[in-house]
């Protein structure tokens, strides 16, 4: 049943419209459901301020559409959860773990691999392996917990992204490619015995779920070589990525989802993941052909993770990795979000409401910049519209703006984007859920003028987006929850 355009595979079918044009229809059914409460606005109101402003503080029980990530909340699929109950339990050297190998040479094409308890374990083990003070780390754009870890070892991380991933109303396929250009003159500057490894993110998370393509990895793959210079590719979203090549690419439209994800691979010296994401399950890992590389990794394993064939992992997950590192690779089930997310972008930008595009993975996002004109970015646009679209839908997002970044010698850094992300988590959230969220942000953006920013009660040092405590200003909490009241009623 598959043509050049059309096919029907198992995750997402794609069939030609009768009006037209192409017709997306997802290619599973749900077995098993969570009931979901929608939390009256009074109960909303105080949630947040009970949050202090900041979506991570808010409890599941008090959120209707939980959107705040796609890590660790994707619905697993019957094979997976079956798979967890047959993995062989045991401290060292498990079966489930070897078999989890044969899965990343199979899939990835990588022959050594070490699991982290997480991705961010992952990025601390190769920040102690490979940074030393005064190192460089370029990269297509960072990602919060990866930039913490390589500037705490000494690094310093450089952006090399090109001018249009900025441009959140660009139409650029690939946003998320590196400037080859800048990445020669970084070298040329440092030199290359000063650049600790260049890092490339499949599918750049702080910039809206943003792709690379083919071409790019292999220009700065090659680049890479011929300085002698380790290229680590970030894969927590390779299936988005990979999808997107396929969509997008020319040359790749007819090459299967695994051949593009293979192919990625085999660009790239060192990958790493964090397996919440396109793994579907809770864990990480790095996997390399590199012998040396891969030794001296594996010596600081059990010290920060645990021991090497479960590193910090339930060996469950790591039966349920193996199961969703090879459905990553099934065609079909990266596509279903990607058009999740494209029909939802493209029914809010018929309203005129501000996102980035072109949609991309991982979810839909808000430009709070052009959301809210008139909150500056020290009162954090991305941060209250976050706030204000729990408030007026108990839909939880997340803030990815400047409340995302570190302080420098404890100066405001302001981010050069103020997004909202509606995350997708696989295979979880339904047309009509999208309906309503879009309903919602109408509203919100009628009414946006009554938002105002927010200030700090509570700044944590370092990643305070997830534990700080905020207020909003003159209080606009309580003046949207009365027009809500007064328009919408309780819900
Ligand atoms: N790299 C990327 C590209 C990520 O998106 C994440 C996590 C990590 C590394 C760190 O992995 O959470 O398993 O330790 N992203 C999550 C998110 C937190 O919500 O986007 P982790």
């Amino acid at each position: 049943m598959r043509s050049n355009r059309y096919y029907w595979v198992c995750y997402v079918i794609v069939v030609k419209s009768s009006k037209g044009g192409e017709l997306y229809v997802d290619g599973f059914r749900v077995r098993v459901v969570e009931k979901l409460k929608l939390p009256s606005i009074d109960k909303r109101l105080k949630a947040i301020e009970e949050a202090g402003w900041n979506t991570f503080l808010l409890k599941s029980e008090d959120v209707f559409l939980d959107m705040l990530t796609d890590s660790g909340t994707n619905a697993m699929t019957d094979k997976q959860l079956a798979a967890m109950i047959s993995a062989q339990d045991s401290y060292a050297g498990s079966r489930t773990f070897y078999e989890f190998v044969e899965a990343v040479k199979e899939v990835l094409g990588y022959e050594y691999v070490l699991p982290t308890h997480q991705g961010r374990g992952a990025e601390h083990l190769l920040a102690k392996v490979l940074v030393k003070p005064g190192s460089i780390i370029p990269m297509n754009y960072h990602f919060t917990t990866t930039k913490v870890h390589f500037e705490l070892a000494g690094g310093k991380v450089l952006e090399l992204y090109i001018d249009e991933a900025l441009n959140t109303r660009s139409t650029h396929p690939f946003k998320g490619n590196m400037d080859v250009e800048k990445l020669k003159e970084t070298i040329k500057k440092y030199g290359a015995e000063n650049i600790a490894f260049v890092r490339m993110e499949a599918t750049t998370n702080l910039i809206g779920g943003q792709p690379f393509s083919m071409e790019n990895l292999r220009e700065v793959s090659e680049i890479c070589k011929k300085h002698g210079i380790l290229l680590v590719l970030d894969g927590s979203m390779i299936d988005w990525n990979a999808y997107l090549i396929k969509r997008r690419e020319k040359g790749y439209a007819n090459k299967s989802v695994a051949e593009i994800v293979r192919e990625m691979c085999s660009l790239a010296d060192i990958f790493y993941a964090s397996a919440r994401k396109a793994m579907c399950v809770r864990g990480g890992f790095i996997a390399t052909n590199n012998r040396k590389v891969f030794e001296k990794l594996r010596e600081w394993l059990p010290v920060y993770e645990g021991f090497f064939t479960y590193g910090g992992m339930s060996i469950k997950e790591i039966a349920a990795m193996t199961i969703g590192l090879r459905e990553m690779v099934d065609e079909s089930l990266v596509g279903a979000e990607v058009e999740q997310i494209r029909y939802f972008a493209e029914k809010l930008l018929r309203e005129g409401i501000p996102v980035v595009t072109p949609p991309g993975g991982l979810g839909v996002h808000l430009d709070a910049k052009e959301f809210l004109p008139h909150v500056p970015q020290n009162q954090y646009p991305a941060g209250a519209l976050a706030a204000a679209l729990y408030l007026v839908s108990g839909i939880r997002a997340m803030e990815r703006g400047t409340m995302s970044m570190e302080r420098e010698n404890g100066k405001e850094v302001f981010s050069p984007l103020e997004l909202v992300r509606l995350a997708f988590p696989r295979r979880t959230y339904l047309r009509t859920h999208i309906d309503y969220a879009v309903d919602r942000i109408v509203w919100l953006y009628e009414h946006r003028d009554l938002v105002k920013g927010l200030r700090w009660v509570y700044e944590p040092p370092v990643l305070r987006f997830f534990l700080g405590r905020l207020e909003d200003i003159d209080g606009w909490g309580k003046v949207v929850y009365e027009k809500y009241r007064s328009e919408l009623g309780k819900y």
